[in-house]
């Protein structure tokens, strides 16, 4: 299994002293990234912004296959916010074509690759032949047991947590749950990340310092780590820092040190 994983890791990570280096028992079991900079990555090179959307697909890829060569348990990229609709349509319109492109050029290789894929968001709210794919992939992949990739499209924290109050509401109407028994249990259960353990690490790219509506019930104790790089450029090698710099990162919970 380590082989058949290890095999189809991209040789950039592999070889790395860096990764060979990582202490394997110090690894986040969920890490979320906020992919952002694809724009400025384009304007930097007199591209057309899609153009820099396009080339951060190309790095989602290498980060999959870094993720999966380190046997990650959880990795969770946001793709499209909720807030993302106020951009021009054409460029919307180009990133949910480029998703759909995308998972269909590689559901055959994340399905070999043992990967387990979910999408996170309001995904009645895409269009209808991407809504149908998004489901074909989960499906495909149910079974799967490597690393849990989860895509956040027309995905909105403060949405996320409006729903899941809805759904307890509704329960509690129907006489189903009492409002004593809401407990962080209950809600965890009711948020599209159901079942899915918290944000241990939040990566950021192209270096804003702002967490954009992502996660927020489950980032609570996330570590932070950003890095100016654009998403575009962000490499495997890039990614290994973080890594390694969340393994020597000191979380209290809230409490005291155990040293
Ligand atoms: C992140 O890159 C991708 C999405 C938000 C869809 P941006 O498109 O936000 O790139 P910048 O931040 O404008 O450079
Ligand atoms: C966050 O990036 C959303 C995604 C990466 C999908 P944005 O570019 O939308 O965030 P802001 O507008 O800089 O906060
Ligand atoms: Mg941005």
């Amino acid at each position: 299994m380590w082989n058949r994983l290890f095999k189809r890791a991209p040789r950039e990570v592999m070889d790395l002293p860096e990764f060979q280096e990582l202490d394997r028992s110090r690894l986040p079991v969920h890490t979320a990234i906020i992919m952002d900079g694809n724009g400025r990555w384009a304007k930097g090179r007199e591209l057309l912004r899609t153009a820099g959307h396009a080339a951060g697909a190309d790095t989602v890829k290498k980060i999959l296959k870094a993720a999966i060569a380190l046997e990650l348990p959880v990795l969770t990229i946001y793709m499209f916010s909720t807030e993302n609709w106020k951009r021009p349509p054409a460029e919307v319109d180009f990133i949910m074509r480029l998703l759909f492109d995308r998972l269909m050029q590689e559901i055959d290789e994340m399905d070999e690759d043992n990967v387990k894929i979910r999408f996170l968001g309001r995904l009645d709210e895409l269009f209808p032949a991407l809504r149908e794919l998004t489901q074909k992939a989960e499906d495909r992949m149910k079974g799967n047991t490597g690393v849990q990739f989860n895509v956040a499209v027309n995905y909105g924290g403060q949405d996320e947590i409006l729903h899941a109050a809805k759904s307890i509401a509704r329960r509690v109407q129907q006489g189903e749950l009492s409002t004593e028994d809401i407990d962080g249990k209950i809600f965890d259960a009711s948020l599209y990340t159901e079942g899915l353990p918290p944000v241990d690490l939040l990566i950021r790219t192209g270096g804003d310092m702002r967490v954009s509506n992502f996660l927020l019930w489950q980032s609570a104790y996330a570590e932070l780590w950003f890095t100016d790089t654009t998403w575009p450029d962000f490499t495997p090698l890039l990614f290994v820092e973080a890594l390694k710099d969340f393994g020597k990162r000191n979380r209290r919970f809230g409490g005291l040190d155990n040293k």
